[in-house]
């Protein structure tokens, strides 16, 4: 595998290990140290169009972006109507971002119902038409979808080639269908298909928990690049071991700062819910540290959540 640095549309990203967008943990503060780690590209979490379209404020916090979180910057739209999703991107809303992914892989009953995330895949004129749509606002447009509905129905690869015809500039395929949600050992097979089916970069998705497991992916795949979803937030430093960074920041250190990082762009509330989830799932593998996990829900004062964090992580590397 190679770690180099990868071309999307007119754009060059210093590297072609990517960081997913995942709700409730790519807020500003996790995007700016997966940039600092390496990670080629990051994107916020899903928005979606129609809350954004009415300027819903708590939907519009998910785009808060700065100079810190990577040079260039992608922000994920959740929607189905072509004609929103047109109007969305071309707002002044979408003026800071370079690139627009879609979200065609979100399989929560909600949305699937709404016709959006991975409900697009069963729709391919429809999906075209989005892409078209989202390509009017003259951003790199990238697309995220899954392999298929079913398990048994796949369909990665031509899903793939309506994306490039219709004018994506790259696509990631989480290697699981809808029905199989977020477990199960992804269908590799499937994106190494649509990546021999199109000539945009294919970037794989799913069960990527190691170093390894990313070498591996790229060789079995083909694919240009890889991204890290949950791994990466029990372990953000795989993408500094990858990539070669620099960086030299503990555990403990990278999770003080990410508390006061999202003081600084959030409020207090905001805050602390997400240092909360950041530190639970940094905490999985620490050894002895499962005692802390009740204090750190229970935890309602930035004193007290710092303290926990300390005793946490401050017990030397698991
Ligand atoms: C808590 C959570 C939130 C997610 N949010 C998003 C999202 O906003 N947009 C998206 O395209 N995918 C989202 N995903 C899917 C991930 O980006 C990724 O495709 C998936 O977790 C598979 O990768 P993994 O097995 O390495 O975690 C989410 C997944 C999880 C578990």
């Amino acid at each position: 595998m190679e770690i180099k640095p990868l071309r999307i549309g007119n754009l060059l990203l210093p590297s072609n290990i990517l960081m997913a967008p995942l709700a409730g943990y790519t807020c500003l503060p996790f995007r700016i140290l997966v940039s600092e780690l390496g990670a080629g590209l990051n994107f916020t979490e899903m928005a979606s169009a129609n809350s954004l379209k009415y300027h819903d404020l708590a939907t519009r916090k998910l785009l808060l972006t700065d100079k810190r979180s990577g040079k260039v910057k992608a922000a994920q739209l959740l929607g189905g109507n072509p004609a929103i999703m047109e109007t969305v991107a071309c707002s002044k809303d979408m003026e800071k971002f370079d690139i627009i992914d879609i979200n065609m892989g979100c399989p929560v009953p909600n949305v699937f119902k709404a016709g959006e995330g991975c409900a697009m895949m069963l729709d391919m004129p429809r999906a075209s038409a989005v892409i078209r749509a989202v390509k009017k606002s003259g951003k790199v447009v990238t697309v995220k979808c899954r392999t298929g509905i079913k398990e048994n129905d796949m369909f990665a690869a031509e899903f793939a080639r309506m994306c490039e015809d219709a004018g994506a500039d790259m696509i990631t395929i989480h290697g699981r269908s809808r029905s199989m949600m977020y477990d199960g050992v992804p269908h590799y097979e499937e994106i190494a298909q649509a990546k021999a089916a199109v000539s945009i970069p294919v970037i794989a998705n799913g069960g990527i928990n190691s170093a390894l497991d990313a070498k591996r992916v790229m060789e079995q795949t083909g694919a240009d690049g890889v991204m890290f979803a949950r791994y990466a937030l029990e372990n953000p430093f795989v993408i500094r071991d990858l990539t070669g960074t620099f960086y030299n920041k503990s555990l403990l250190e990278v999770m003080l700062e990410q508390l006061s990082l999202a003081l600084e762009y959030y409020d207090e509330t905001f805050a602390l819910q997400y240092v909360r989830r950041i530190a639970a799932n940094g905490m999985k593998k620490r050894r002895g540290t499962k005692k802390y996990k009740e204090g750190l829900y229970r935890a309602g004062s930035v004193a007290e959540i710092k303290e926990l964090l300390c005793l946490i992580f401050g017990e030397g590397e698991p």
